[in-house]
């Protein structure tokens, strides 16, 4: 696989949790650089859960194989750390074909996405991560790139200008994005197959705990990988993280073995709590239970309030606890649920939700 810009590494990210206590975090942070590209799995046999995906995208691969066709273009969409690089890496391994990754702020100026498209060879993959965030002029030449395989030129200006209709390779493209709603209506139209990743389940994260910590080498019993994996929030990106954390516990603490009672206690000091909340999530859900009366509440000023930045939130933070059901969304705003007054431990008969006593 030619990895000509690698998504995490090429451009920047605006980082807003830098001063915070980011370890739960599902977006990369330095931290993980190192190590991800050495523990992401290769081939769908190393690829965890999402079965029905793998199924479906399995059959998708073979019908194009047989076909001797390029494969359809592929939207994956859902919250960051689920495994939509990994998995159009996968893909390209399965189709035996190489795959360029970048990303949509890498491909500000015409000229990068003319530039990209025109290296692509016959059947290659195109990754273009947070595809949402391509401007307009890219997402322009994108279109006839995707649909018949030509990019539209122009050349010279004013009386002189000429059109141009250069063909390139057919290829397929990948585009990955934590928000399918911010996708222009015309682009993902564009995209033959779209797929939404889920949230693992604890089985599923005690899984790639326990591969991951094979690969490097760290000892773990299943009791130990069960109890991260409840605290990973869903996601093996924090999975992944919070074993190689736990490990330096280990070793430092113990004779290096994880296990259930290492594990609680490494998380316990990271201030991690049993539903994977950090800090951040905790004061957000406090804030709604006690500025707010649990209620709704608009994003934007509990975002003023935590001084965070609103898009974090709604990436990051949210997904998360409305998947655990600690928060849900209604048109007035956010709301804690009973869950989560009780997660939190707080006795709820003051707390009114929807104007309704519970
Ligand atoms: N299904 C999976 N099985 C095992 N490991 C996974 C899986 N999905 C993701 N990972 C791990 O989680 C990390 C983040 O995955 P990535 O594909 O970069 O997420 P995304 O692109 O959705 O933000 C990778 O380093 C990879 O090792
Ligand atoms: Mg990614």
């Amino acid at each position: 696989m030619s990895i000509i810009t690698d998504e995490e590494n090429n451009y920047k990210k605006v980082d807003i949790n830098k001063t915070k206590n980011d370890i739960v975090k599902p977006e990369t942070i330095e931290s993980d650089r190192k190590f991800e590209n050495t523990i992401r799995p290769k081939n769908f046999e190393a690829y965890i859960g999402q079965s029905a995906l793998k199924e479906t995208l399995k059959i998708t691969i073979a019908a194009a194989k047989k076909r001797e066709q390029p494969l359809d273009h592929l939207l994956f969409y859902g919250p960051p750390g689920l495994g939509k690089t990994t998995l159009a890496g996968v893909i390209a391994e399965q189709m035996g074909v190489d795959i360029k990754i970048t990303s949509a702020p890498a491909l500000e100026r015409p000229r990068d996405i003319i530039g990209i498209l025109m290296s692509l060879k016959g059947g290659e993959i195109l990754f273009i991560d947070e595809i949402h965030r391509l401007n307009k002029i890219a997402e322009e030449i994108l279109y006839p790139a995707m649909e018949d395989f030509y990019l539209d030129m122009t050349t010279g200006k004013g009386q002189t200008v000429k059109t141009l209709r250069l063909p390139i390779p057919k290829f397929t493209l990948i585009g990955a994005t934590t928000k399918a709603g911010a996708l222009s209506g015309p682009l993902r139209d564009r995209f033959g197959i779209i797929h939404r990743l889920e949230f693992y389940t604890e089985d599923e994260l005690a899984e790639v705990i326990t591969r991951t910590a094979g690969i490097l080498n760290i000892s773990i019993d299943n009791d130990g990988a069960h109890a991260i994996a409840k605290r990973s929030r869903g996601t093996p990106r924090i999975a992944n993280r919070l074993v190689k954390r736990v490990a330096d516990f280990a070793l430092v603490k113990a004779d290096g073995k994880i296990t259930q009672k290492i594990a609680n206690n490494a998380l316990n000091t990271l201030k991690i709590d049993n539903c994977g909340l950090d800090t951040t999530d905790r004061n957000l859900l406090m804030l709604i239970v006690e500025k707010y009366n649990g209620g709704p509440v608009g994003i934007e000023t509990l975002a003023a309030a935590l001084g965070e930045d609103v898009r974090t939130l709604e990436d990051v933070c949210e997904p998360y606890l409305l998947q655990a059901g600690l928060l849900q969304r209604t048109p007035r705003g956010r709301m804690v649920t009973p869950y989560a007054l009780d997660h939190l431990g707080i006795k709820n008969s003051n707390i009114s939700i929807q104007g309704s006593l519970f």
